[in-house]
C-alpha cells in the first residue's frame, strides 16, 4: 500500500487548484494531506480556503521586504548560507543583456524571502510541494534547499498553456491573443529556468471562434482542477522518474534534457 505522501503548498491568489487538490485527497484520489499552505500575499483567499479547513498557513509579504530594503538599502542582510556566484551561475531566467547589478539586487531581495518562507515551512515535513497559482518565480537558493536529492525533485507548478509554448505569467491570454486553436495546462517539475522544467502531464482543449479570453481560461481550469491531483497521485505512487535524455545536434555536439517517463502502475509484490 503506498503511503500518504505530505504535502505542502504555496499559493497567491483564489487558490481554486489548491481547492482542487485537498478534495482529491479527501476524496482518496490523490494519496496525500495537504499540511501547509503559504503565500506571498496575506489577502489570498486561498489561505481563507486553507484556514477554514484547519491547514496551517503562513504568509511571507514579498513585496514589503522588496519596500523595506528599497526604502533602506544599507540594511539589505542576505542570508547566512546565500552565495551569490552559485546562484548567477545557476539562475536561467534573465535576458542576456539584463544589468547585472540589478540582478544581484533581484537575487538577494528573493533570497531574503525565500529564507523567510523557508523558515515558516521548517515546522511542517513535507514530501512535495505544489505551486498552485503562486506567482514567484522561485531561485535556486530555494530550490536546492527543498531539492536535496538531485535525483528525485519535490516541487510540482502548474502552468496555464501547453509548454515549452508560452512561458510566463499569462499563458492562457498569450494563447488566445496569438490566435491559438487548441489550448492547454501542464504540469512540470521546478528547474532554475522559467517554466522549463520536466514535464509531468498536460491536458488540451478546443478553442473555437466564439471562446473568449474569459471562456479560454474557464476551460483551461476546469482542466488544471483535474490534472493536478492526477500527477499529485503519480508523485505519492511513486511513478515518476525523471530521466536524462541525449539527442545529437546538427554541429555534432550533443543536447541533454531532463524529462519525467511514468512508470507503470505497481502490482502487488513489485519492487522499485
Ligand atoms: C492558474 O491558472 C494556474 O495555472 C496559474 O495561476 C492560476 C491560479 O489559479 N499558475 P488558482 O489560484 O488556483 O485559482
Amino acid at each position: 500500500m503506498n503511503r500518504k505522501i505530505r504535502i505542502g503548498a504555496l499559493i497567491s491568489g483564489g487558490g481554486s487548484n489548491l481547492q482542487a487538490i485537498i478534495d482529491a485527497c479527501e476524496s482518496g484520489e490523490s494519496d496525500g494531506e495537504v499540511v501547509f499552505v503559504g503565500s506571498d500575499k496575506a489577502n489570498a483567499y486561498g489561505l481563507q480556503r486553507a484556514a477554514k479547513l484547519g491547514i496551517p498557513t503562513f504568509t511571507v509579504d514579498y513585496a514589503s521586504i522588496a519596500q523595506g530594503i528599497r526604502e533602506s538599502p544599507e540594511n539589505i542582510a542576505p542570508p547566512d548560507d546565500f552565495n551569490m556566484n552559485d546562484l548567477l551561475s545557476k539562475q536561467s531566467i534573465f535576458p542576456m543583456d539584463c544589468d547585472v547589478e540589478k540582478i544581484k539586487i533581484f537575487m538577494v531581495i528573493r533570497a531574503i524571502a525565500e529564507a523567510k518562507l523557508l523558515e515558516e515551512m521548517k515546522p511542517y515535513p513535507f514530501d512535495l510541494l505544489v505551486l498552485a497559482g503562486f506567482m514567484k518565480t522561485l531561485t535556486p537558493y530555494f530550490i536546492d534547499r527543498v531539492n536535496t536529492d538531485p535525483h528525485k525533485p519535490r516541487i510540482m507548478n502548474i502552468h496555464p498553456s501547453l509548454l515549452p509554448a508560452f512561458a510566463g505569467t499569462d499563458g492562457y491570454r498569450d494563447t488566445f491573443r496569438y490566435g491559438c486553436k487548441v489550448g492547454g495546462c501542464t504540469v512540470h517539475f521546478i528547474d532554475y529556468g522559467e517554466d522549463s522544467g520536466p514535464i509531468i502531464g498536460q491536458r488540451v482543449f478546443q478553442i473555437e471562434e466564439n471562446d473568449t479570453l474569459d471562456t479560454v481560461r474557464k476551460k483551461g481550469l476546469k482542466l488544471e482542477w483535474e490534472i493536478y491531483p492526477e500527477c499529485i497521485r503519480l508523485f505519492a505512487e511513486d511513478r515518476l522518474k525523471v530521466v536524462s535524455l541525449s539527442h545529437p545536434l546538427k554541429n555534432g555536439r550533443k543536447k541533454k534534457r531532463k524529462v519525467v517517463k511514468i512508470l507503470p502502475e505497481r502490482r502487488e509484490g513489485d519492487f522499485r
